[in-house]
This record gives structure tokens, sequence and C-alpha cells, in this order.
């Protein structure tokens, strides 16, 4: 394992140890949420966790808990999340996230706003001073719309650039049978209202800006080549 995916190993441990017995959790999508969702299954299978129902965010998700035997429930099912687990692309000192990498933010975002507590789990090179600075933000587009979506985004500033998938011809295609459109911004100096009003798009669905939402991040850095985990909670 190289010391980015035991970070990332770690962080995911780590959240998926606070998950208790009885509770609902939101499966989060990425190559670190899938070690939390990873422990969660050996967790139930030596019998420490009982009762815990998934919600996957993703067909990624849904998945590796079907193969650790994960029972799974849909929002029909359920009211509420206890614990919602996921990754997060960049991280802002107030916690806000974009999100998006593996195209899942429209569900993810929806399990996240069902959460009591959204924790999100990542290794240190995640975390950046201002939004933005690295990573595109990701808006899911229905693909009749993609050209005007894609002029409405210039309008706003940003420079549009359809996603295209890695073995496969062609773009991305999100779980929903959607496109990806990454936009990359100079600066956002103000995510709350560049993700409404990416919002107000006709024909664009969710984007990758999260306000608000995680309750706390789990940090994973390497110390004298040990992987550790800080906590950051939300600023109140
Ligand atoms: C998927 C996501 C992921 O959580 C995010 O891209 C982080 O992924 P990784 O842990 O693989 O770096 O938002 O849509």
């Amino acid at each position: 394992m190289s010391p980015t995916d035991e970070m990332k190993r770690a962080a995911g441990v780590a959240a998926a140890r606070r998950v208790e017995s009885g509770m609902v959790v939101g499966l989060g999508t990425g190559s670190t949420a899938i070690h939390a969702v990873a422990h969660l299954g050996e967790r139930l299978k030596s019998g420490e966790l009982r009762d815990i129902r998934g919600v996957p965010t993703s067909y990624q998700a849904t998945v590796l808990a079907r193969e650790l035997k994960i029972p799974l429930v849909t929002l029909d099912e359920i009211e509420r999340i206890d614990l919602a687990i996921d990754g997060a692309d960049e991280v802002a000192p107030d916690l806000t996230l974009i999100k998006g990498g593996g195209a899942a933010q429209t569900r993810e975002k929806i399990i996240a706003a069902l959460a009591d507590d959204f924790t999100v789990v990542v290794d240190e090179a995640k975390l950046v001073d201002r939004l933005g600075s690295r990573y595109p933000v990701p808006v899911e587009v229905l693909p009749f719309a993609e050209a005007p979506v894609a002029r409405a985004i210039r309008r706003l500033g940003g420079e549009p650039t359809l996603r295209m998938g890695v073995k496969k011809a062609g773009p991305v295609v999100t779980d929903q049978g959607n496109l990806l459109i990454d936009v990359h911004f100079e600066s956002i100096p103000d995510p709350a209202r560049l993700e409404r009003e990416l919002k107000c798009i006709p024909g664009a669905l969710e984007n990758g800006i999260f306000v608000g939402m995680a309750r706390r991040v789990l940090v994973a850095s390497l110390v004298d080549g040990a992987p550790t985990v800080r906590e950051v909670n939300r600023p109140q």
C-alpha cells in the first residue's frame, strides 16, 4: 500500500469505528470512503456491530456493500441517516468542500443532507486555504442541456470541460445517466453563492460545492511514517 493509501485507509477506518449498532449509515464513494465501507463490513462480520443499514451514494458503494453483506436500504425506507461517511476532493478551513471526483456528488449531497452527522474522511493533501485552488467544481448536467449549461457556466466566469472516461471511449456517464462538466474558476470568493448560481442553471443538476454540511473532517497524515488521524470540527 502506498503512503497515500495508508492515510486514506486510516481515515476511513477511524470513521467506521464511530458507527454503532442500529445505525443507518451513508456509504460514501471514492478511494478513501471505500476503506470505511470495508471496515464496516469487517465489524459486521466479526459480530462487533449489529443491525446496520447502509445507504449507498453510488454504484461503487452498492457493489462493495453487497460483497461485504452490509444490508442496504433506499431513501423510500428511511427518513434520516445517523452518520454519513464520505471523502472529498478539497476541504477549506471552514469545512466547505468540493466533491465529485468520482462523479457521485448528486447522491452524495442528498445523503449528506439527510445525515445527523456528515463525517468527511481525507488525507492531508485535500486541505486547501481557498476552495477551488486545486480542484474544479463538478456539475452534473442533463445530456440534452450540455451546450446551454456550458454557456451559462462561462457567463458565471467558469471554464467548463466535459469529463471524459478512462478506459471508456467518450464522456463519463453518471450513475443517473447524465454527463459531468468540471468547471475551473479563477477564484471562488463566495462558495455558497456559486453553489446556488450553478443550481439555478436550467439543465444543471447538483454541483460539487458542499457548504455547511460537514460536521467534522477526519484528516490523516503521516507522523514519523505512521498514519495518524486528527479530527477537525466545523467552527460553530
Ligand atoms: C466522489 C467523491 C469522492 O469522495 C472524492 O472524489 C474523494 O475521492 P478519493 O477519496 O478517491 O480521493 O466526491 O464523487
